[in-house]
């Protein structure tokens, strides 16, 4: 058998696909561990899902960081590296349109939390961080700190639709809004602008016409559940080439 992966999980809330991931690295169908899970939302039952499969798990509110960072925001709250220049060019995520200050005060909420973040997972020797449902965007801040090697993508995502179709956060109501006949999943690699990285894979269901959004949902996390773990499998078998 081949080397194990280490791979760290963030979610946010009720983690039907980390529970695939956990199965898959249980019954050694994938060479791969689970070393952390860690969200951005406390009491998820995906955090008890982790708990039960005695994977070390943490929480960083988001909520309550942001929250904060309404009532102000000083520089001695930003973590010591952070170059706010350098995160605005590079980052994709918040379109033109927003002021500068709209942009910097959304940057700088976001690396506070990522550095909290950061902080938590760097403890742990990682091959690979996987988002299994973490439903928070990712600045330049934090990806440069997990994408340390030149041409290797070390974050993986999974949406719920088949990119580059549907993009942000409600994919398949989207895909359903759109009275599409083909829906489907993606996993592909975080760079920095949203849903916007190298596919890793994807599947694709038949949606009929007097499908709900409901079927569509529970149609698309079946695909989910084996898609996952497979892309996991990729990554893996590119690192024990
Ligand atoms: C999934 O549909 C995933 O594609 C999206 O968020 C949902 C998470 O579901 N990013 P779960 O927490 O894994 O059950």
């Amino acid at each position: 058998m081949a080397n194990k992966i280490n791979v760290g999980t963030l979610i946010s809330g009720g983690g039907t696909n980390l529970q695939a991931i956990i199965d898959a690295c249980q019954s050694n169908l994938i060479d791969a561990g689970i070393i952390f899970t860690g969200s951005d939302t406390p009491g998820v039952k995906g955090l008890e899902r982790a708990q039960k499969a005695n994977i070390d798990t943490f929480v960083v509110d988001y909520s309550k960081i942001i929250g904060s960072c309404k009532k102000g925001i000083n520089d001695s709250d930003l973590p010591e590296d952070f170059n706010l220049d350098e995160i605005l060019s590079k980052q994709q995520l918040v379109v033109s349109k927003a002021s500068k200050e709209q942009r910097a005060f959304f940057l700088k909420t976001r690396a506070i939390a990522e550095r909290k973040l950061l902080d938590k997972m760097l403890a742990y020797d990682m091959d690979l961080l996987v988002l299994a449902g973490f439903m928070r965007v990712l600045t330049p801040y934090f990806i440069d700190r997990i994408n340390t090697e030149p041409g290797l993508y070390k974050i993986m995502n999974i949406h719920p639709a088949l990119l580059p179709s549907f993009p942000g956060t409600d994919g398949y109501g989207d895909t359903f809004r759109y009275g599409c006949k083909i829906g489907g999943c993606t996993v592909h690699y975080i760079d920095y602008g949203e849903d916007t990285g190298p596919i890793i894979g994807q599947k694709a269901f038949e949606i009929k016409d007097n499908d709900t959004l409901d079927d569509i949902k529970k149609k698309g996390l079946e695909k989910e559940w084996r898609l996952f773990p497979q892309c996991i499998q990729k990554f893996a078998d590119s690192l024990n080439k």
